[in-house]
């Protein structure tokens, strides 16, 4: 790719001050200074200083990180108000990253985030169906009836019921929690689909996406990168 394109691609400036850096010989490629933008490269394989610094010692095209997202941020890239889960994560010069889908603010639980848009598009598709799984905490007791309520679908105000769903309740030290894994991804569902039966959700957090289970070792706020298994899984 250009030199300059992947100086972009690594979030160091515009497009017009990446000319004037490259320009001024500010960038060395394989111990060379290079002043021409459209110069070839392959960060895979050429050694590109920026300025003293190497950006292609750890260099990778894609980047998979699983984030246990904590309460309280925003699941965006940016936001004037509120910390973003990009706020969380070290992106080094990667300013390609975004997360897959959404948590509510108040949600806590796996997100993935990453830079390969084909892989989000594939996780978010409507008709790949990917089960998600939460752990839902609710204000009131979950019955029987609300369980086979949930997995046959609810009314939650769109022009759709919620497609069929799995519900159980799983006991956390004598706590009933109950466990609903969906595979589409409307707004808000999960806490739409309780108030449909009557309930609330008081905690909620996803514990799964397809087949990449959140890593009990990442408390809230805590992020790694995937691991190559990870990412067969999900691919
Ligand atoms: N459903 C919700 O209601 N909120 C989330 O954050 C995720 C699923």
């Amino acid at each position: 790719m250009r030199l300059d394109k992947f100086l972009g691609s690594c979030g160091i400036g515009s497009r017009k001050q990446l000319k004037e850096y490259i320009k001024n010989g500010m960038v060395c490629v394989d111990g060379n200074v290079i002043t021409k933008p459209e110069f070839s490269v392959d960060p895979t394989i050429n050694e590109i200083i920026f300025s003293g610094e190497s950006l292609t010692s750890d260099y990778k095209e894609f980047r998979y990180y699983l984030l246990n997202k904590p309460q309280g941020v925003v699941s965006a890239t940016k936001d004037n108000h509120d910390k973003t889960v990009l706020d969380l994560i070290d992106i080094g010069f990667d300013n390609n990253l975004a997360p897959v889908g959404r948590l509510d603010k108040d949600t806590e639980g796996l997100l993935i985030i990453t830079n390969d848009g084909k892989l989000a598009h594939r996780l978010l598709s409507p008709k790949k169906h990917v089960e998600k799984e939460y752990e839902v905490h609710t204000a009131r007791v979950i019955s029987d009836f609300d369980l086979k309520k949930l997995e046959e679908g609810v009314d939650i105000g769109d022009d759709e019921p919620t497609l069929p769903a799995k519900a159980f309740i799983e006991d956390v030290n004598g706590e009933a929690v109950l466990h609903l894994i969906i595979h589409e991804g409307r707004f808000h569902q999960v806490k739409r689909m309780l108030e449909a039966i009557g309930n609330e959700v008081t905690f909620l957090k996803r514990i799964r996406m397809g087949g990449l289970v959140l890593d009990p070792t990442l408390a809230p706020g805590e992020y790694r990168e995937l691991t190559d298994e990870e990412l067969d899984l999900l691919k």
